[in-house]
């Protein structure tokens, strides 16, 4: 990753585990400073002691997305230093249910981290960024964006917003001199797919979807994962015709049917 274009500071919104911790790891070989956010001060500290150990310059902050004062406590350890590349990489999932009975609180909360929260670090970051005419911003993003799928409303809504946010953004930023990148990912192995009980053992690895996000920083404004069968997916699901027959045919399954829709999907995409 080239330190001069995006250094020497990157941001690592959902930098503690996962995708975050990968591209953590990969960032640190390659040179950068380190801000990692996430809500669990423990593996923040943990991950941060193994990039100091290789000998990386490494802040950490316990915060959570979902709060209005969020932008703010990030700032409070960014202010002083040369933020040139954001990944917005927090946001996934693990309430589902009708949007009409779920508390207001958990569709809130999945609103405000996908939403406003990609939404107003991409302007905070994005503006020094296009002062200096350098930088890179990736925005999390999900097959789930092209398909508002039943029991997740507010969810596969927030990614949609995100690429189509994503989209104008790289649009505006590219002849200021920042890349920006909606980082389309499918099934990955991450914890906290593990936690739910996922069949995680199907999914993509953390450090191939990390890795081909920070290849293609500059092939936005979209870069669906390269896991087998994603672009045949969001191909199937994305048309414009008949959206009530795709909604009905192609939402995401139930938790417990997910390991034969990705066994389905790995099919798929076999010659
Ligand atoms: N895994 C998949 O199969 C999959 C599929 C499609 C898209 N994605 C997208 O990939 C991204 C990463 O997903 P993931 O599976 O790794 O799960 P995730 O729950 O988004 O967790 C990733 C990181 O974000 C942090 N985080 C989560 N909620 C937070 C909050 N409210 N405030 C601060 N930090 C928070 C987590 O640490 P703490 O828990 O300690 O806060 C962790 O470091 C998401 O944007 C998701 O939508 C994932």
């Amino acid at each position: 990753m080239d330190l001069e274009k995006y250094g020497p500071w990157a941001l690592v919104i959902g930098g503690s585990e996962g995708v975050g911790a990968a591209f953590a790891r990969m960032l640190a070989a390659d040179g950068f400073k380190l801000v990692l956010v996430a809500r669990k001060q423990g593996p923040l500290d943990e991950l941060a002691a193994e990039l100091r150990g290789r000998g990386a310059e490494v802040r950490v902050l316990s915060a959570d997305l979902s709060k209005p004062d969020v932008l703010a406590k990030v700032r409070a350890v960014t202010d002083d230093i040369e933020v040139g590349l954001l990944i917005y990489n927090a946001g996934a999932n693990d309430t589902r249910g009708l949007f009409v009975e779920l508390p207001e609180e958990v569709t809130q909360s999945v609103i405000a981290i996908n939403v406003l929260g990609q939404a107003n670090f991409s302007r905070h970051y994005g503006a020094l960024m296009a002062g200096r005419g350098r930088g890179g911003i990736i925005l999390g993003g999900s097959l789930s964006s092209y398909l508002g799928s039943p029991t997740l409303a507010a969810y596969t809504g927030s990614k949609a917003f995100s690429r189509i946010f994503s989209e104008a953004l790289w649009g505006e930023m590219a002849p200021l001199g920042v890349d920006v990148l909606h980082l389309n990912i499918g099934f990955t192995a991450t914890p906290a797919m593990a936690r739910l009980g996922m069949p995680v053992e199907l999914a993509e690895p953390p450090e191939t979807v990390a890795r081909e996000g920070l290849e293609n920083i500059a092939n936005g404004p979209v870069w669906i994962v390269s896991t087998p069968g994603n672009v045949e997916r969001a191909q199937m699901i994305n048309g414009i015709d008949n959206r009530a027959e795709t909604v009905r045919a192609h939402a995401i399954v139930p938790r417990d049917q997910t390991a034969a829709a990705a066994n389905q999907q790995q099919n798929l995409a076999e010659p």
